[in-house]
């Protein structure tokens, strides 16, 4: 097994640029080398590890892609904000979902996945000097995002809830020269799994008029949510949009991650410097994938909810399977994931030595807390990405791995 430290260790060949030097190792990246190590070697690993969804598009949509690939038209370079059809249908989806009015001109682009959209919304932002507040612990890219771009990023600890996190961003605000230009959010939260209501928006929306900053809101889970809990959008709150914008993905929901269709939605402004930074960098989403996403916004809605019961169904096993081999975890109300916190027996070895334990003993892949920062400390995420028969087979080698 290796150790611990050689998971945090920097280890850069010269050609890389100083900015990557403000990177961290990507700890991910080298537990799933890992985990592909292990495969290699015969060893069955129960992978619970990444957001990656196991269960297939729809067919609608996968026929609808095949039939518009054979298309010669859409075999040339497309627009990089996405074509009109694919942004009105975002505004469609949006008003019906969520009662959100959406110019499909201004006010929405089409991106290549949200991690794109949003990572470049960062580099036409932000640059050095400016301030990003961001909760944690995070979403590795909530926080790179912002680095890469040459921002400092101070984090808002959202481990005490909706609350108190309203309060660290004010005092955080109050206290901070210059003041944050863009706070970061991202609720259903991964990887916390975190939910808020909308009255949490207004209140951060009227702190960020207060103090000047804008938001982006990752809604990457907004459509994965559980029982009767109903995901707010940002955007709902009046006047959100002339400081805010949200990203949107369809990897989650529709079981498209490979596919890489996302937006960004809301605040003209913010959207104006998306598109234009975009138009340096790409030429857009292959057009018959944006042909197909329109039909994952139009027919796609039931979709949405069968698979969402599928992602609460397995939480629940999951969940129940923990508790009863005495890791206390909770449900969450949306997300594919749980964040489970380590039993006492077991926290002093630290998130990273446990996730280690787990696939090399136990044969099962989880994200360690500390790869989602300090603040993550004492918890593993395991993502709902297996069916029952493999999740009950997890639970059981954990149970052997790690007896109470
Ligand atoms: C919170 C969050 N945002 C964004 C993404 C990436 O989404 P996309 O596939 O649209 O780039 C993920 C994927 O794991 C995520 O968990």
């Amino acid at each position: 097994m290796q150790d611990t430290d050689s998971y945090l260790k920097i280890d850069l060949p010269p050609i890389a640029s100083e900015r990557m030097h403000r990177l961290p190792p990507y700890l991910f990246g080298k537990i799933n080398a890992r985990k592909l190590e292990l495969r290699q070697q015969g060893v069955d690993v129960i992978d619970l590890g990444m957001g990656n969804p196991n269960d297939p598009t729809p067919d609608s949509i996968v026929k609808k892609l095949q039939e518009a690939a054979t298309d010669k038209r859409n075999q040339r370079y497309s627009v990089s904000a996405g074509v009109r059809n694919l942004r009105c249908e975002l505004a469609r989806f949006y008003d019906r979902h969520f009662q959100v009015g959406l110019n499909a001109d201004t006010e929405v682009i089409a991106t290549i996945g949200s991690k794109e959209g949003f990572s470049h919304l960062c580099l036409a932002t932000l640059g050095p000097g400016d301030v990003v507040l961001t909760p944690t612990p995070s979403f590795p890219i909530h926080i790179y995002a912002a680095v890469i771009a040459g921002a400092n990023v101070i984090g808002v600890s959202q481990n005490e809830g909706e609350a108190q996190l309203l309060k660290n961003i004010a005092h955080t605000c109050e206290n901070l020269f210059p003041r944050p230009k863009i706070l970061m959010l991202n609720y259903p939260n991964n990887p916390t799994t975190m939910c808020v209501g909308t009255g949490f928006f207004k209140e951060v929306v009227a702190l960020a008029r207060k103090y000047g900053f804008y938001i982006i809101h990752d809604f990457a889970y907004g459509l994965t949510t559980f029982d009767q809990y109903r995901a707010p959008s940002i955007l709902e709150v009046p006047g959100a949009k002339d400081l805010a914008v949200e990203t949107m993905t369809l990897s989650k929901g529709y079981n498209m991650a490979g596919w890489r269709t996302g937006f960004v939605a809301g605040n003209a402004d913010m959207i104006r410097v998306l598109a234009s930074i975009k138009g340096y960098y790409d030429y857009g989403i292959f057009q018959a994938i944006q042909i197909a996403s329109v039909i994952a916004l139009r027919e796609g809605d039931a979709f949405l909810n069968e698979q969402a019961k599928i992602y609460q169904d397995r939480r629940d096993f999951l969940c129940d399977g923990l508790n009863r081999i005495g890791w206390a975890v909770e449900k969450p109300m949306a997300t594919m994931f749980v964040w489970a916190r380590i039993p006492e027996k077991y926290s002093e070895e630290g998130s990273i030595a446990v996730s280690l334990k787990a696939l090399e003993k136990a044969h099962v892949a989880i994200s360690p807390g500390r790869g989602f920062g300090e603040d993550g400390e004492g918890f593993v995420r395991i993502a709902l990405v297996e069916n029952e028969q493999r999740l009950r087979q997890a639970v059981q080698q954990l149970k052997r791995e790690f007896p109470q």
